[in-house]
């Protein structure tokens, strides 16, 4: 593991394009990849309902807790360990 300080509380930005912004759900943190499996569209741009977030592009869904498409949960992006460390989000990039 190799958890890595992405942002504070006090920031939106990951500052990483890999990822997206962190997911908060319920007081729950989560992080998967950006990328849509489709054709790369930005998964963090998309609008975050409960534990789905919605691509953009062209509306493929993704549950942020596992990084599973939500009519195929046979693909998935890949979803990413987070931690709250005081004012901090950490997440494990592997
Ligand atoms: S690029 Fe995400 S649904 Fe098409």
């Amino acid at each position: 593991m190799k958890f890595r300080r992405v942002r504070s509380a006090n920031s939106k930005s990951t500052a990483r394009p890999w990822l997206s912004p962190i997911s908060n759900v319920d007081g729950t943190f989560y992080a998967i990849h950006n990328t849509c499996l489709h054709r790369g569209g930005p998964l963090g741009e998309g609008e975050l309902k409960g534990k789905v977030v919605t691509c953009p592009w062209h509306g493929w869904q993704y549950d942020v807790s596992t990084g599973k498409v939500a009519l195929n949960p046979a693909v998935a992006v890949a979803c990413f360990p987070v931690e709250v460390r005081g004012e901090d989000i950490w997440v494990d990039c592997g």
